[in-house]
């Protein structure tokens, strides 16, 4: 099947990399064109290497390699203004706005800065108020445009499965990632119950491990290397894979934002190679 999101438009918050770009390749293989959107710079208390400008130009070529249009720039979810000036260009070049898809995040959660309270800052300024800030923002354009819509949040097995077994893998950060990301669930069913008037869909997903530079890198290696092996014991998948892939991901993203999900909302998605089943 192709062109299940035909003539579509999706915003993408964190398309540099990993999954968000994903997202966008994907969309763009069935049709849709994108307005992506990425920090491309380093927050001083993340312990390993965020996006880059050419992360991003790189999806952009990806995208238009399949023939379809994006339009890219520079925003942090922290501020809504910025993603603002990418939006309006975008909505303004494309036409329209039909899906959002708030997938931006960090993972402080390992060494010194992990232990700081700016992890925990960072944690909910950019991956629950920056949310809000995605959605505030997207979905009264949504409603004024009067075609429904669909608005997938990225949480995490996170949210939903306590991530530490000991106290040797307690930290500010990783406390703030899984309390950022099981807020979300909260704010999703709000918007979704609201929204629903206006055929406009809102659910999150709900990723185990997924192969990014979010988990690849120095930071996470040392952190696991050097982890108690009681915790090594959160978040196992049943299916025995180590991680799943941003295609994979993106695959659900897909079913989302297509018809094929036209009554699907407020429910929390599980792609999770049946870790919640250990
Ligand atoms: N990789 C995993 O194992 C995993 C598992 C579950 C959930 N998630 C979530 O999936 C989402 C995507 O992460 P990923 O795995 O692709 O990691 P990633 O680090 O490759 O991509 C995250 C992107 O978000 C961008 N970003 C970070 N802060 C931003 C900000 N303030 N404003 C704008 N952009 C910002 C980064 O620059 C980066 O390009 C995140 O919300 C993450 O928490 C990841």
């Amino acid at each position: 099947m192709s062109g299940r999101v035909e003539g579509k438009v999706a915003f993408i918050t964190g398309a540099a990399r990993g999954q968000g770009r994903a997202h966008a390749v994907r969309l763009a293989e069935e049709g849709a064109d994108i307005i992506a959107v990425d920090i491309c710079a380093q927050m001083p208390g993340v312990g390993y290497p965020m996006s880059t400008r050419e992360d991003l130009d790189q999806t952009v070529k990806m995208v238009e390699g399949l023939g379809q249009r994006i339009v890219a720039g520079k925003g942090d979810v922290r501020d809504r203004e910025s993603l603002a000036v990418v939006l309006d260009e975008g909505m303004e070049k494309l036409g329209r706005l039909d899906f959002v898809i708030a997938n931006a995040g960090i993972m402080p959660v390992f060494g010194e800065e992990s232990q700081q309270m700016r992890a925990w800052h960072d944690c909910l300024d950019v991956m629950l108020t920056g949310v809000l800030h995605t959605v505030e923002l997207t979905y009264p354009r949504l409603i004024k445009q009067g075609t429904g819509g669909s608005i997938a949040i990225t949480s995490s097995m996170g949210a939903l499965t306590p991530m530490m077994r000991t106290e040797g893998k307690h930290s500010m950060g990783m406390l703030g990632y899984t309390a950022a990301k099981a807020a979300l669930v909260n704010l999703s069913r709000n918007y979704a119950s609201f929204l629903a008037f206006h055929h406009i869909r809102v659910n999150t997903i709900h990723p185990t491990g997924v192969n990014t530079p979010m988990i690849h890198n120095d930071m996470c290696q040392d952190g696991f290397a050097n982890a108690n092996p009681e915790d090594l014991k959160t978040l196992v998948n049943a299916i025995p894979v180590n991680a799943v892939e941003p295609e994979d991901i993106a695959n659900a993203v897909l079913w989302l934002c297509s018809d094929e999900s036209k009554y699907f909302t407020g429910s929390a998605l599980r792609i999770d190679a049946g870790a919640s089943l250990r």
